[in-house]
């Protein structure tokens, strides 16, 4: 059985005065039924950690450079994410494709630093909407999964999350269909590269305009464990409901 995984990233957004949310979050879920994560901006981890103390919601970063130390200015390592007390880093979020052209390969370099330091890996894929007008959307997401994730993982350190670039903040979600046939796609993929057991174990999230009033058909869709949540991570009200919804899943 896949625990599913309700995550929250923050992105650009929130200062310490949004530790309150991550404290009415707890408070809301106090015994969940599901793992929780959020992804808060770099500058709020530690505070983040201490906030989620003795509770089940996990904190993690939403990017880690591929070197441990180093003169790259602006950069965090992995090791840096695991002593502020991060458990989980987000690699390949299609905004750091984008703003930073970060490569495959790239990804697949942060991935391995990331497992190193023994963190959780969520791996973000998702084809933008011209691939998926061209048709091309199983080619970009093989392609992404060959290139993104590293020989050798686990199924406890190494979480995908599908996210459709199109459906990124933007309030279009695909037809469950076209969830479901990704999933499962990644799935296949996932069995054939890694074996039965791992490949069967690993937790595929969904990403891309998840609300509250979405959320229960996305979770009954086959091989969506979870949600990776931008805007509607932000605050309790719209979080709360995306939780609860995947508990009843
Ligand atoms: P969104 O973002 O929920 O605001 O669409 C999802 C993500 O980028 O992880």
């Amino acid at each position: 059985m896949r625990r599913k995984l309700a995550a929250g990233n923050w992105k650009m957004n929130g200062t310490s005065d949004a530790l309150a949310q991550l404290d009415a979050l707890r408070k809301a879920h106090p015994t969940p039924g599901v793992d929780m994560l959020i992804c808060p901006p770099a500058t709020l981890i530690s505070a983040a950690v201490v906030t989620a103390a003795d509770h089940a919601l996990a904190i993690g970063g939403q990017d880690c450079h591929m070197n441990e130390t180093g003169a790259h200015t602006g950069d965090i390592s992995a090791a840096m994410l695991k002593d502020a007390g991060a458990s989980h880093v987000l690699t390949g979020h299609s905004e750091r494709r984008t703003d930073h052209g970060e490569s495959d390969e790239m990804i697949r370099n942060k991935t391995k630093a990331a497992h190193a330091q023994g963190l959780i890996a969520v791996v973000c894929i998702g084809e933008t909407l011209k691939e998926r007008e061209a048709a091309n959307t199983l080619d970009i997401i093989a392609g992404q999964l060959a290139g993104s994730l590293p020989d050798v993982l686990t199924a406890e350190n190494t979480v995908i999350a599908y996210e459709p670039v199109w459906a990124i903040g933007t309030g279009k979600v695909p037809t469950m269909n076209q969830i479901g046939e990704v999933h499962d796609y990644i799935r296949t993929k996932l069995e054939q590269r890694y074996g039965a057991g791992v490949g069967t174990s690993i937790r595929i999230l969904y990403g891309g305009s998840v609300k509250g009033s979405n959320a229960d058909e996305i979770f009954a869709v086959s091989n969506v464990d979870g949600a990776l949540v931008g805007g509607a991570s932000l605050r309790v009200e719209d979080f709360s409901p995306i939780i609860t919804a995947l508990e009843n899943a």
